[in-house]
């Protein structure tokens, strides 16, 4: 216990500010908080400023930002792409109650890009674009019921809070989930309408979706199981959702808000595997909030305003393809060229290899998850299949190299996922892979 103490002591030793600004947050937000995947105990460092890969807290630490606001910032913070964008764009207005060539240009990069996409709408955020692929998809079919995965995450609307970071003690068996809520205060009847299936158990999962085949609208899945822990789907998996789906006249929806960044054309083009409908964020809005859906012409088609009788499915929001983000967006993805990407996975591929070989001098078992620039952390010797694998971890030594990695100066997701932006590049790695020794070192050591 007593490294526990040390690296707890050692934080709140040198984050009292932040403390402060905390116990103020908590008179006005619940919990100090308005995004609980951004909080940890015993509480967060409260940002000052950020450049590049940099992010420096309100007592002055500088920190390695191996995160990037939850794998958003492929470029670092405040690249000069984006901000030449926004500075030009503040003296011509922010948001109009009409539309911007600004967000035809972002949607042709998109529908060049991602293979699923004939078409595309914007939205504010992931939640919403999972949202909309899941009514356009009950719209087309006529059916309600969904199918996902256990652990998997899709954003915070009723009808995907369900089996994301479940207790598997309580869940039912690993080969046949149960449906459980994520939180209180879901819909009467949400449960009933999700299909829960374990990732990776390709044989199980078929039986589980062959069960319930005629009642179902759609399946969504990550490919890349994300903030959970950056669990790449195996080839197998996909392609038989892909067949399934096909076969039984069920939409298949790629959630790729995270899994985007893994490659140009995200995971669809890295597995050859195109789904009808994806749903996208973060990435693509270069750090303003952002959303978008798109598919197949027939279904996006569904939206079409005018089309007689207006659109079959309604789709608004205030800010959907404002200007600001419709300019940040393209201005990142006009960086992100092929041979950008092979750098990122370059980097992330020695970043992954330099950890393993920690793991391996200090002899704890260590896997590296993830694809291109995405990575995750695990410490067990256990084969990684789905989503109890990674419950099965240990989640206060996770917590106690997370904490000590905030004290050697390093940000990573709390739960230890990771994603290397532009701006890292060979001597921030070491930098990371030198804390990261002397946080393990501190935790084996016999006095703790
Ligand atoms: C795979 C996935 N889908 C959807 C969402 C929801 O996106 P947002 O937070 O923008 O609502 C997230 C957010 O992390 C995500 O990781």
């Amino acid at each position: 216990m007593a490294d526990t103490i040390s690296e707890l002591d050692k934080y709140l030793e040198s984050t009292t500010k932040s403390k402060a600004l905390w116990e103020d947050a908590k008179n006005y937000l619940p919990g100090g908080d308005s995004r609980n995947s951004i909080f940890w105990a015993p509480y967060p460092i409260f940002v000052d400023r950020a450049q590049g890969c940099h992010v420096v807290d309100s007592d002055g630490t500088d920190r390695l930002d191996f995160i990037g606001t939850m794998t958003t910032l492929i470029l670092g913070h405040s690249p000069k792409s984006v901000v030449d964008v926004i500075e030009q764009q503040m003296d011509k207005g922010m948001v109009y109650n009409a539309p911007s060539a600004h967000q035809t240009r972002l949607a042709k990069l998109l529908c060049d890009r991602i293979p699923s996409f004939d078409l595309v709408r914007f939205t504010n955020s992931g939640t919403e674009a999972t949202l909309n692929t899941i009514r356009a998809a009950r719209a087309v079919t006529g059916k309600s019921k969904i199918a996902k995965v256990e652990g998997g995450y899709h954003g915070s609307h009723d009808q995907v809070s369900v089996s994301v970071r479940t207790n598997p003690a309580k869940s039912g068996e690993r080969t046949r989930p149960d449906s459980m809520p994520a939180t209180e205060g879901l819909g009467e009847g949400t449960l009933d309408q999700v299909i829960v299936v374990p990732f990776n158990e390709t044989a199980i999962a078929k039986q589980r979706l062959e069960e319930n085949k005629d009642d179902l609208a759609a399946v969504i899945i990550e490919p890349m199981l994300g903030s959970v822990g950056m669990l790449p789907a195996t080839s197998e998996f996909l392609t038989m959702l892909r067949e399934f789906t096909t076969d039984n006249g069920i939409i298949l929806i790629f959630d790729e808000v995270i899994s985007y960044r893994a490659a140009m054309g995200g995971c669809q083009e890295y597995y050859g595997i195109t789904p009808d409908m994806t749903s996208l964020g973060k990435i693509i809005g270069g750090g303003f909030s952002i959303g978008a859906f798109g598919g197949t012409k027939s279904i996006m088609d569904l939206y079409d305003p005018s089309q007689t009788g207006g659109p079959r499915v309604a789709h608004a929001g205030t800010f959907n393809a404002n200007p600001m983000t419709m300019l940040a967006g393209a201005a990142t993805l006009d960086e992100l060229t092929p041979e950008v990407y092979q750098k990122l996975e370059k980097m992330t591929d020695y970043l992954r290899s330099e950890i393993l070989k920690v793991g391996a001098e200090l002899e704890v078992p260590i896997q590296v998850t993830g694809l291109g620039s995405l990575f995750g952390i695990h410490f067990t010797s256990e084969e990684l299949v789905g989503y109890r694998d990674i419950a099965a971890e240990d989640s206060a030594f996770r917590h106690k190299v997370f904490l000590g990695l905030l004290n050697e100066g390093i940000l990573m997701a709390s739960n230890l996922v990771g994603a290397v932006s532009t701006e890292i590049g060979k001597t921030e790695i070491d930098t990371f892979t030198a804390a990261l020794r002397r946080v393990l070192e501190r935790a084996l050591a016999p006095s703790s």
